[in-house]
């Protein structure tokens, strides 16, 4: 997302830390073109942060002391449904190295600023497998760990190694491993909190916290490292992947035919952002998970529900193909619409009432949903 479009203000400037260059401070700015879904709301306030003394500067000034402050990446797991109040952060931090290699592993490390798919052809062209089957997500490596993105058998978890931050609330900067970053799936230390708009309305348990207080808009993520295996271990077993190897002729594919392969797969499901209309989050809905017990009542009455064994026990359904199988699949109300080749995804051609628009959608799919298998949907975005 660039800065061009916005439609600005005010203006006033602020010392820097970059190169003692000011920073400017937009006031009353579109974040149409900071969000993927094209919501066309204003922020009160919008700083792009370039470098961490930046964001320093911004925590010590006496303007932004108990300003609700919301942090920006690519603005593609986002639903904005309303102006936001204080200060927007656009998140602009960039920079990638390799750190340090040991037997094993290489630790490779990108500013959060960075863009998610160039970060993972990056590690590819330096010959560092690894991320391949996370090829093609948008939005940037600084908000990845937030909804520990995943795709065809892989997740951010799989391949962290630790964070740098600044909490916001005090300026201090830390570093947090895997375990202190409280993974699951969609969900992180950075996102507890999620549950108490989306799943406590949707009658779903509380997620495990492991013991951990949630970060929740408190921490802006600078810095991530990932450790990348030095032996190539490709990821396989995903249906749409297995589907590939066979057209292949099942010979193993090199990690950048892998990669070929997640883009093709993602262009022919999943809409771009870019593509005039087809304004999205990816994903809206979780896949939700059942116990065993509940799992045997709904199969029983759909034996054809796509479903998945997890390893604790629980099963996973295709969000998806319920939507599907509602009657979905295509349909609109008002501007926004289901995708015609993903039921998961939810579009529209943006504006100011984009966030809500579709928001009304994802409500209506998740009472169908709801009706048809007694099984809540719960939003995958963070809903603003
Ligand atoms: N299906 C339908 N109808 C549809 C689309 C799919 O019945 O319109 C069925 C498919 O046949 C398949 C099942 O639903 O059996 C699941 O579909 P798919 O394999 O495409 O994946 P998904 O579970 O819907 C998840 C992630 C995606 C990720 C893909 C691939 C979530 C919420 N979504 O989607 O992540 O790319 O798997 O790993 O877990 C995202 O998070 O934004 C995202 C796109």
């Amino acid at each position: 997302m660039g800065i061009e479009g916005m439609h600005a203000g005010v203006e006033s400037t602020l010392a820097g830390g970059c190169d003692n260059s000011a920073m400017d401070v937009l006031r009353n700015v579109s974040l149409r073109s900071f969000n993927t879904l094209g919501a066309d709301v204003q922020a009160q306030a919008l700083v792009q942060v370039a470098c961490e003394a930046d964001i320093h500067a911004l925590l010590g000034d006496a303007t932004w002391r108990d300003v609700p402050i919301l942090i920006l990446g690519g603005g593609s797991n986002i639903v904005l449904t309303r102006d936001v109040p204080g200060l927007v952060l656009s998140v602009a931090l960039r920079g990638r190295r390799l750190v340090r290699e040991t037997e094993h592993l290489r630790i490779v490390e990108a500013a959060a600023g960075e863009p998610w798919h160039d970060f993972v052809a990056w590690t590819l062209d330096n010959g560092w497998p690894g991320l391949e089957n996370l090829a093609g997500i948008p939005g940037t490596v600084g908000a990845a760990p937030v909804q520990n993105i995943g795709a065809y058998g892989v997740e951010l978890q799989d391949r962290f190694d630790e964070l740098d931050y600044i909490d916001l609330r005090t300026g201090q900067t830390g570093t947090l491993g895997a375990a202190e970053c409280g993974f699951g799936y969609r969900q992180s230390i950075f996102r507890y909190g999620t549950w108490l708009a989306e799943g406590k309305r949707a009658g779903q348990e509380e997620p495990d916290k492991q013991g951990a207080a949630s970060l929740r808009g408190h921490a802006l993520i600078t810095r991530v490292r990932f450790a990348l295996p030095k032996v190539y271990q490709p990821v396989l077993g995903y249906a749409d992947i297995e589907q590939r190897l066979l057209a292949a002729g099942g010979a193993e594919p090199d990690a950048r035919t892998l990669f070929d392969w997640v883009c093709e797969i993602r262009s022919a499901k999943l809409p771009d952002p870019r593509e005039p209309g087809l304004g999205n989050v990816g994903s809206f809905f979780k896949n939700p998970t059942v116990s065993e017990e509940q799992f045997q009542h709904i199969i029983g009455r759909h034996p054809h529900l796509v479903h998945y064994r997890l390893g604790d026990g629980t099963i996973k359904f295709a969000a998806a193909w319920m939507i599907d199988a509602c009657g979905w699949k295509a349909q609109s109300m008002g501007p926004a619409r289901v995708y015609a080749r993903h039921a998961i995804v939810l579009v529209h051609p943006g504006g100011p009432a984009a966030g809500a628009e579709v928001l009304a959608l994802a409500r209506a799919i998740q009472a169908s949903v709801c009706e048809r298998f007694g099984v809540v949907l719960e939003i995958e975005p963070v809903v603003v």
